[in-house]
């Protein structure tokens, strides 16, 4: 089966990014040009992704706006032949893209966030995409995972080593390797402290899950922070199912912290066509 929906979970309440995300989503935040969701949407559509949605929470108007048509401002660009910004806005939501919005109507966790996709998704394989992890690889880093799926037909989740004292900081897998990217997971644990983690492998925002995870999840009792953790209901699906780790190839931008946004900026403006040649001139006169 094919993975052709994604689940984008936009209802946390973004406390380490206060107060920038005190009024609005912290998936809106812009990386130079563009807010982090839009990231995550064009990385799941070129993963073949044609369904997205979107678990939204209150304030998150913005990005339901966002990949809906700009009526005023694309007859605006158009009558000012502006058709280069218009192609910009018109290619937000390419016309073979669905959007879909589904309501969380209280923060209880990440996978009860997944959990309230159940019925759209219904009984089909599927991403989740954390938009505040901003990817970036060669080919993107959900179409690497697509692409273990389709050898694999089991769940593959996104794994990258940690120093070990931010254990804490990620869902913590350990298992069999079966080659030099892929590791056959025996166990996963959220948020371990440096002495209890099985390995060093964190789970980045990135998964692609079979549809027997959300039974799975409604099963767990509230986890670590009193959350409706993804991670346990993993741990449960573990024992039903074969479940990979997968070691991606690029790098991640963990945008939810001041730090990894402000990384990201710098990094992707230095790359970025236009901008970039000027902003490096731009950093060098500074004083560091
Ligand atoms: P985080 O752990 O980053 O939580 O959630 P958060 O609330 O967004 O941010 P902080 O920690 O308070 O700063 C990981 C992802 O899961 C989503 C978030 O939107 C984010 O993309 N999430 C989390 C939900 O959609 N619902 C929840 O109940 C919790």
């Amino acid at each position: 089966m094919l993975v052709q929906k994604a689940i984008f979970p936009v209802a946390g309440l973004g406390t380490r990014f206060l107060p920038a995300t005190k009024a609005q989503p912290k998936e809106m935040l812009p990386v130079v040009d563009k807010p982090l969701i839009q990231y995550a949407v064009e990385e799941a559509y070129a993963a073949g992704v044609r369904e997205m949605i979107f678990v939204t929470g209150r304030h998150k108007r913005p990005i339901e706006d966002h990949f809906d048509m700009t009526f005023e401002l694309e007859v605006a660009l158009e009558q000012a032949g502006k058709q280069e910004l218009l192609d910009i806005v018109r290619t937000v939501k390419p016309r073979d893209m669905e959007c879909i919005y589904v309501r969380q109507s209280q923060a209880l966790g990440l996978g009860h966030a997944v959990l309230c996709g159940q019925r759209l998704v219904g009984n089909e394989p599927f991403a989740v995409l954390l938009a505040d992890d901003l990817m970036v690889g060669e080919p993107p880093v959900l179409k690497q995972m697509v692409d273990q799926f389709n050898d694999w037909h089991a769940s593959i989740l996104a794994v990258q080593e940690v120093p070990a004292e931010h254990t804490k900081r990620y869902g913590i897998v350990a298992g069999t390797p079966v080659n030099d990217r892929l590791t056959d997971v025996s166990r996963i644990v959220e948020k371990p402290a440096p002495a209890d983690a099985p390995s060093r492998l964190g789970v980045a925002g990135r998964y692609i899950l079979t549809p027997g995870v959300f039974r799975e999840i409604a099963n767990q009792p509230r986890g670590v922070g009193g959350e409706i953790q993804l991670t346990d209901g993993i741990a449960g699906l573990l024992r039903r199912e074969k479940v990979f780790a997968y070691a991606y190839q690029g790098k991640r931008y963990d945008c939810g912290s001041k730090e990894g946004f402000l990384q990201a900026n710098v990094e992707l403006a230095l790359q970025h066509a236009d901008l970039g040649p000027g902003f490096r001139d731009y950093l060098k006169t500074l004083e560091l």
